[in-house]
């Protein structure tokens, strides 16, 4: 059976520089034999977390209506899973970590997936990506036997556009053709 991909494209740009590294790690594992999808988070509505714990007593399923329940079940089906985001005053932004924190009722339920995760930002430095690596992690580490894949640095891009010719593009392509 071919391997279920999910990818989280958080930007609020579409065809910005994580969701066009995004396209190109797709790309990469359907060219593989991988069933990939893509999540346009922006597309989506994802209330916040209210930490009411109502999914305690609710079988582990939020109250809330909106599109969080079909995310999660696809993260919970899926064998690899994409996190893509800007940075954002040196973090993740604020559509990922959302997402992240709506997985409360049911992320003991997201259990030994491979992870990548995709970075985008202005600043050209690899170590200046740690905050927002270690933002990411902390969300890993709370998943039973999560393996942390790769890392995509889409880094030294500002305006849309900017990631295209870089050697990000083939660096993605080339992690969703082997992930
Ligand atoms: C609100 C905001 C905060 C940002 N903060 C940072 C930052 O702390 N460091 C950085 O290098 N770039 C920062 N940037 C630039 C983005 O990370 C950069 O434009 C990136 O390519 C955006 O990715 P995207 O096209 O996928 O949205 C920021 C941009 C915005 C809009």
């Amino acid at each position: 059976m071919s391997k279920k991909v999910l990818v989280l494209s958080a930007s609020p740009r579409k065809g910005g520089n994580s969701d066009t590294l995004c396209d190109q790690f797709m790309l990469g594992a359907q060219t593989a034999g991988k069933q990939a999808e893509k999540i346009f988070l922006r597309d989506k509505k994802i209330n916040y977390c209210v930490a009411c714990d109502a999914c305690k007593g609710n079988s582990g399923n939020c109250i809330q209506q909106d599109d969080m329940a079909e995310i999660l079940a696809k993260m919970i089906a899926a064998d690899v899973i994409v996190l893509a985001t800007p940075v954002y005053f040196y973090s993740m932004d604020a559509q990922l970590k959302t997402l992240i924190d709506r997985t409360y009722s049911r992320y003991t339920k997201i259990n030994n997936k491979e992870m990548y995760f995709i970075i985008t930002a202005a600043d050209g430095r690899e170590q200046a990506m740690e905050r927002t690596i270690e933002g990411l992690r902390g969300f890993t580490s709370c998943l039973g036997g999560a393996k942390e894949k790769g890392i995509l640095y889409g880094i030294g891009a500002w305006n849309i556009g900017d990631i295209k010719g870089q050697p990000a593009m083939e660096e993605a392509y080339a992690m969703g053709k082997n992930a």
